[in-house]
């Protein structure tokens, strides 16, 4: 059965949105627990590296890597259980997030809506604890099940076992590479409130002439919004934003505002300040600018796109560069947001 999972030395182009090439020594991909068995038995890979890999979308290869691939692809949608209060809808680990969230839409089952057209795979959602528009992907996960792959063993996590954090999340920190998740269960509350809060929605629903959306309808405002602003990794190569907004204190943020007038903030509980790393990019001249062929997109600088045959090397010089004008002319240091492996 393996025969046909596991393949040699597979091109990767295809399966990075940023389209950087690099091979993997092995690849398989697999759809159920039985294939992910069968293929992590197999001799012809005992003992090398793993890679867990979904849409690809969050992802920088830096270059070959010599181990393992193991591409998500366990599929399957389904409302699971339902309660006075909630609706329980699983999705295999390897569907597509948009395709998921339109369903669920369509389905009745609103709450995903502001996390439209977010490129990547369900599995890959809580990895990242994908956010957009005023929500997060936390507020409204409830579990999953993930293959372990150290001691083959499935394992459930709640909510709490995940660890979600801002961009982040146990399978970004201590788990990280240790599983594969192969299914997603969320909660989507009964009652829905439409969340428009964030300025671009609130005025694209206003240029629309909507007072009180549909689920659907701000689905569609987020859709239009994102299109607008961001690549569409279809047509040019790109990871989303590529760095995490950063948070400073109190102090440094008072220090900031008083030398960059009209420096975006948002206050955080704890007293400090998430800044917007767009807007440090912008200001440090690289909105629009190239270091070969890499650059920052013209329309919203924190993503960087390839703008054709760029490896790996250009993406990491691309990113340095961008760092360290952010680090000179603010003091404020950019953590990258995608995963790198390989090189
Ligand atoms: N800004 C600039 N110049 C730019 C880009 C942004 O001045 O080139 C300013 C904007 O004017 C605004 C602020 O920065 O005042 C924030 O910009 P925006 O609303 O576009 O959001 P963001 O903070 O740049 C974050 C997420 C996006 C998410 C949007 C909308 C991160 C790292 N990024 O971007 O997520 O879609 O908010 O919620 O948190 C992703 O993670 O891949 C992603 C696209």
């Amino acid at each position: 059965m393996t025969a046909d999972l596991l393949r040699p030395d597979v091109a990767l182009d295809a399966f990075n949105t940023l389209r950087l090439p690099a091979r993997a020594a092995w690849f398989a991909a697999v759809e159920s627990a039985d294939q992910l068995r069968a293929v992590l038995d197999d001799a012809r890979v005992a003992g090398l590296p793993r890679f867990v890999l979904g849409g690809g979308s969050n992802l920088v290869l830096a270059g070959d890597f010599a181990g393992l691939v193991l591409h998500v692809a366990f599929r399957g949608r389904a409302r699971v259980q339902e309660d006075a209060d909630a609706f329980y809808i699983r999705a295999g680990g390897g569907e597509n997030w948009h395709d998921f969230v339109r369903w669920t839409l369509e389905m009745g089952w609103p709450g995903l809506e502001n996390l439209s057209l977010i490129p990547g795979t369900v599995g890959a959602a809580p990895v990242q604890n994908i956010g957009a528009y005023g929500i997060e992907m936390a507020e409204h996960f409830y579990s999953l099940r993930a293959y372990d792959l150290a001691t083959g063993k499935t394992v459930g996590f709640d909510k709490a076992d995940c660890r979600f954090g801002y961009r982040d999340s146990f399978f970004k920190q201590q788990g990280a590479g240790r599983y594969l998740i192969a299914a997603v269960t969320f909660r989507l509350p009964k009652r829905w409130v439409p969340r428009m809060g964030y300025a671009d929605v609130a005025r694209e629903l206003e240029a629309g002439g909507i007072a009180t959306p549909t689920p659907l309808q701000l689905s569609d405002a987020v859709i239009a919004i994102r299109r607008r602003k961001l690549p569409d990794p279809a047509e040019i190569g790109n990871a989303g934003s590529f760095f995490k907004n950063p948070v400073v204190s109190a102090a440094d943020y008072a220090r900031l505002a008083a030398a960059h007038p009209g420096l975006p903030h948002y206050p955080q509980a704890d007293g400090s300040h998430k800044l917007a790393a767009g807007w440090l990019i912008e200001q440090a001249g690289w909105k629009g600018r190239r270091l070969g062929p890499v650059g920052c997109y013209e329309r919203q600088a924190l993503v960087l796109v390839n703008h054709g045959g760029a490896c790996g090397a250009d993406v990491r010089a691309a990113s340095a560069a961008v760092r360290a004008d952010v680090r000179a002319r603010f003091g404020v240091d950019l953590e990258p947001e995608p995963v790198f492996i390989g090189g």
